[in-house]
């Protein structure tokens, strides 16, 4: 695990952009998955500017995102297809074709949609990176506390935590969903890259517990502590509790380096 803390989230937006830009220079048609969320939000804005001033494409991108709440249609605006559109699939040259996100209609078998979205991703050739913010619980994706870390895409019921956290995005005459499907850990962990982004204090406890507490299915981020590229790139609020926090500084200049003399070098 590789943990880069950064300034601001600003900076942790810029240096995720740059990761994807040298990702996509050289394999211009990656299989990314992405997130939805507060937290990418400015990584994707960083994408649409770069893509803008003609230093990036994704023309040949496809695209997998995490997860889509249920019984909630693709066209209204809280969806998460919705959101990407809106936030980067609208603002690039990507091809809409590309692009999937898990959604279940009403009369469709969620077991059914489950397994066509990993056979799918599985046709890809696979993610090649995997966009993740993580929840103030610890969950990545919607993979709550508690979830199988074998599992894969299902539907999950969100934990009154997340509930609580995500009312913001809700007015109080919008249907709030409590169901969602989501990509499971080991579909996550199959990724060959994993970039996970954490901003603001309020994640300062879930990132101690990803990256220093236990292996468990109560923090389903520590299932990262596996990966075998996995970088965490955090600000400087969310890395307040981090009691290793030297070392994680040394290793970033130590790397930095590394990366000068020899071109992008994956520590872990
Ligand atoms: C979103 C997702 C979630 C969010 C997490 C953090 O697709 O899978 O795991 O990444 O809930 O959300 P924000 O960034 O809004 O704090």
């Amino acid at each position: 695990m590789e943990v880069v803390i950064l300034k601001s989230a600003d900076e942790v937006a810029i240096y995720a952009a740059k990761l994807v830009g040298v990702l996509l220079k050289s394999e211009p048609g990656a299989v990314l998955g992405l997130a939805t969320g507060s937290t990418p939000q400015a990584l994707y804005r960083r994408l649409v500017t770069n893509y803008r001033d003609g230093k990036i494409s994704f023309k040949n991108v496809t695209s997998f995102n995490l997860d889509e709440y249920l019984g909630v249609a693709q066209d209204n605006p809280q969806s998460y297809r919705s959101y990407m559109n809106r936030e980067l699939f609208d603002l690039i040259d990507i091809d809409k074709q590309n692009t999937f996100v898990p959604d279940c209609k009403d009369n469709e078998n969620p077991r059914e949609v489950g397994q066509r979205y990993e056979d799918r991703m599985r046709l890809a050739g696979g993610v090649d990176l995997q966009i993740l913010g993580i929840g103030g619980n610890g969950h990545i994706g919607f993979n709550e506390p508690s979830s199988s870390l074998g599992s894969r895409t299902r539907v999950k019921t969100l934990t009154r935590q997340t509930l609580h956290d995500n009312s913001r995005l809700f007015t109080k005459d919008e249907f709030q969903p409590k169901l969602a499907m989501t990509m499971g850990i080991a579909s996550i962990m199959a990724a060959r890259k994993i970039l996970l982004l954490a901003t603001g204090a309020g994640k300062a406890d879930a990132v101690v517990r990803m990256i220093e507490g236990p292996l468990t299915a109560m923090c389903p981020a520590s299932i990262l502590q596996m990966h075998e590229d996995a970088t965490i790139l955090l600000d400087e609020q969310a890395a307040t509790q981090l009691q290793n926090r030297d070392y994680y500084d040394l290793a970033y200049l130590q790397n930095e380096s590394l990366k000068e003399r020899f071109g992008v070098f994956d520590a872990d």
